[in-house]
């Protein structure tokens, strides 16, 4: 099972994550696992949530960035679901051997990430929490998907984007049955 775990704080008026999650939830083995429907008042289910995840081979943390990070009931969701002797250290090994992929979005355009721009720095500076936390729970890091620009996208590139995104999971999906 191939697990998105979606945090978007204002999905209905969503453009970018609308469209990708559009291009992939009716994938067979694709289970979208909407964090802000789920936990409005953010109190989260960890052992639900863990459940979950034990089922997948392909764990997607996919959300747009706010203030350089995800969202922040992700973040907890971080902090409460991925448990010390669960998913790292000491028997920590619920999570070993999963795919983890990243799927993001940034207002700003890709350009404005760079050291005499906007924002200072390239994107990928931005990238090792999120990529650490997978990491260090034993999970394999996938290349990640990223929109920029999304204030601003063209429906063209957005819709080539969300193609992909479906590619991608098709993919896996193919490997794990093949
Ligand atoms: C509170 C807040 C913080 C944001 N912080 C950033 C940021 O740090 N960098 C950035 O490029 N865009 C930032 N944005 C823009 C969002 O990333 C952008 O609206 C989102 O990726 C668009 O995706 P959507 O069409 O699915 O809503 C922020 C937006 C909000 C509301």
């Amino acid at each position: 099972m191939i697990l998105i775990v979606y945090a978007h704080p204002h999905h209905s008026r969503s453009i970018a994550h609308r469209a990708l999650l559009d291009a992939v939830r009716d994938l067979p083995d694709v289970q979208v696992n909407s964090l802000y429907d789920r936990y409005p008042d953010f109190d989260i289910d960890v052992e639900a949530e863990q459940a979950l995840l034990a089922q997948a081979s392909l764990v997607i943390w996919q959300h747009p960035i706010y203030w350089y990070s995800p969202p922040a009931l992700l973040k907890l969701w971080f902090e409460v679901v991925l448990m010390r002797g669960w998913a790292y250290g000491a028997g920590g090994t619920a999570l070993q051997g999963k795919g983890c992929l990243w799927v993001t979005s940034t207002g700003s355009a890709e350009d404005d990430y760079r050291p005499d721009a906007a924002h200072g720095h390239p994107f990928g500076a931005f990238s090792p929490p999120v990529e650490r936390t997978a990491v260090l729970c034993g999970m394999v890091w996938q290349p990640p998907l990223i929109v920029h620009g999304a204030h601003r996208v063209d429906r063209t590139a957005l819709a080539a984007q969300a193609a992909h995104y479906r590619t991608r999971l098709e993919q896996w999906n193919a490997r794990s049955h093949g």
